[in-house]
């Protein structure tokens, strides 16, 4: 069958179903979980609360076939350019490609320049932890300020707070945005002679950065003078020269390469900041782990792939019902910035109008990804999850057990509302229950027919949930590979190039024609009456 003929009969088999509840679907089939649940070792996916039956499932696995998804894998892997508006390869699976095997792009074996960078950064990072390296006074480096925006920041900030209970070096702080109060609030509280700086970006031309390096590289001068700022400088970068024009000597500046994308870089040097925190081996432990997956992704059948039996849900939820968001909702405070980091991953890569040919994509592409850790979420924005007017598919995230052994009580509790939330949105309560519990309750008649709509659970909305054992570094580069991989085999079933981000560039290219006119130099009158009339009210 053609692409689209199976995307006609999953219409057809959706409206089929949609006369049976997932209640429904859980009365009926007692080994509901065991079919609709998978694994790559301890890591679960259970996604029988999502309104899917075995055919429904075939005939997504048929797209995923039809799509010719281990062809388009096997691509990626063998380095081919896939990228093809940036005519490059897409090989951040090869920073953590852990066995002897070459890696091969344009010919070369990239592996050996890899394996470099990775002990290079670990000879540097373990001289700072141990004090070895040390600033323009000899002190130590009790501090270490990452600064870098969008990929270049939100992969080290998230797995920095994720893997906390594994920290043994320096405390880490990151800024990113270029509104000066994100820097001044974090020197702030710093001490100059023992704060180092590791300016982060791809690029070396991104105007946030750039901007937060300058400030920074001015604050060390003013205060310890201009021959200090060597040791208390490093960068991460691909374009070496712009490095060495900013003035940070070449042992301290640790490369990486165009075939990375910025939102799949936090294996490459841009991980250094979490390499300092919790050391090399750690992070090692965290490459493996993302191996781990890529070896699931390469090698499960298409039936027991997590990757992609989460790509073939995300396609099913939002092309064929139509849904147009997805809440992430770790539970797990660790995982306070996972929502923020896939928000990247996913939007800025499938967040795409246009196929690969540049004709019109015939389907939704991907939708709006957000979301908050539990328990707090739920005395948030649970409310519209449960009753709201539309249907956000939920992806709740939870660890078999906590890292505070004292607090075991707690973790229980974390548990219990975990499946507590995805049992509510599943089941739902009807306005049959809602009245019963009212009249158990001893309410009168008509006040129980008053209160009990709005007791009422629509219920039937899907949700899926990842259960591991503990959020270990291993566990974490595995989970994140995940959702890399899901990210990808969507785009490839959309027809669509998920490693390019054009889309960020006009609003970059109009703030550039801006900044003179907000300074006063330029006269803003070539602009549409909306825009000069702002620029007046903030210029005064
Ligand atoms: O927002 C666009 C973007 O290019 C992201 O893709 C990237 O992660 C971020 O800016 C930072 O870029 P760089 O690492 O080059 O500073």
């Amino acid at each position: 069958m053609a692409l689209e003929a199976i995307f006609s009969a999953l219409s057809q088999h959706a409206s089929q179903l949609s006369t049976s509840s997932l209640r429904q679907l859980f009365a009926e089939d007692p080994d509901r979980f065991q079919k609709f649940s998978a694994n790559c070792s301890d890591l679960l996916l259970d996604f029988s609360k999502t309104k899917l039956d075995a055919t429904g499932l075939e005939l997504l696995l048929e797209l995923a076939r039809t799509a010719d998804i281990k062809g388009k894998r096997d691509a990626m892997f063998a380095g081919e350019k896939i990228n093809t508006t940036e005519n490059r390869a897409v090989m951040h699976t090869a920073l953590r490609n852990r066995s002897d095997t070459p890696v091969m792009v344009d010919g070369k074996d990239v592996m050996p320049d890899i394996r470099a960078v990775l002990d290079a950064m670990a000879d540097f990072a373990e001289a700072i932890r141990s004090g070895e390296l040390t600033s323009s006074s000899g002190a130590p480096f009790t501090d270490v300020v990452n600064i870098g925006i969008g990929g270049s920041d939100l992969g080290p900030v998230m797995t920095t707070l994720a893997l906390a209970p594994y920290h043994d070096g320096p405390e880490l702080h990151y800024v990113s945005n270029v509104d000066g109060a994100h820097i001044a609030d974090t020197l702030e509280k710093l001490d100059p002679e023992t704060t180092l700086f590791l300016v982060a970006s791809k690029t070396f031309t991104t105007i946030e950065t750039m901007t937060n390096a300058q400030t920074a590289r001015k604050w060390i001068a003013d205060t310890l003078g201009e021959d200090a700022v060597g040791d208390h400088f490093a960068a991460i970068s691909t374009a070496l020269d712009k490095v060495a024009a900013f003035g940070i000597e070449e042992s301290r500046v640790f490369g990486f390469w165009d075939w990375v994308g910025g939102r799949y870089s936090v294996w490459s040097a841009i991980g250094l900041p979490l390499m300092i925190a919790i050391g090399p081996d750690a992070f090692i432990d965290f490459l493996d782990g993302a191996y781990e997956m890529d070896l699931h992704f390469q090698e499960a059948p298409l039936e027991e792939n997590l990757p992609v039996i989460m790509a073939l849900i995300g396609v099913w939820h939002r092309d064929v019902l139509g849904y147009t968001a997805r809440a992430v909702l770790p539970y797990d405070q660790r995982l306070a910035r996972l929502p923020a980091y896939l928000q990247q991953l996913d939007m800025e890569s499938n967040g795409k109008r246009v196929k690969q040919d540049g004709s019109a994509v015939d389907h939704e592409t991907g939708p709006l990804v957000w979301g908050e850790p539990g328990t707090n979420g739920q005395h948030a924005f649970y409310q519209l999850l449960h009753q709201g007017t539309s249907v956000i598919p939920c992806e709740f995230l939870i660890a078999a057990k906590g890292h505070e052994d004292d607090l075991k009580h707690h973790h229980d509790l974390l548990v219990a509302n975990c499946l507590a939330q995805s049992e509510a949105l599943m089941l739902g309560r009807t306005l049959e229950e809602a009245s019963s519990l009212l009249e158990a309750a001893g309410m009168a008649e008509d006040e129980v027919e008053r209160l009990a709509p709005h007791k009422v659970f629509p219920g039937d909305r899907p949700s899926i949930t990842l259960v591991h054992e503990q959020l270990t570094p291993f566990a974490l580069g595995r989970l994140i590979a995940l959702y890399e991989h899901r990210v990808f085999v969507e785009g490839i079933i959309w027809g669509i190039n998920s490693f390019d981000q054009w889309g960020v560039e006009l609003g970059k290219e109009l703030a550039t024609a801006l900044l003179p006119m907000v300074k006063g130099e330029t006269d803003p009158a070539s602009k549409d009456a909306s825009t000069r009339g702002l620029l007046s009210a903030l210029r005064g």
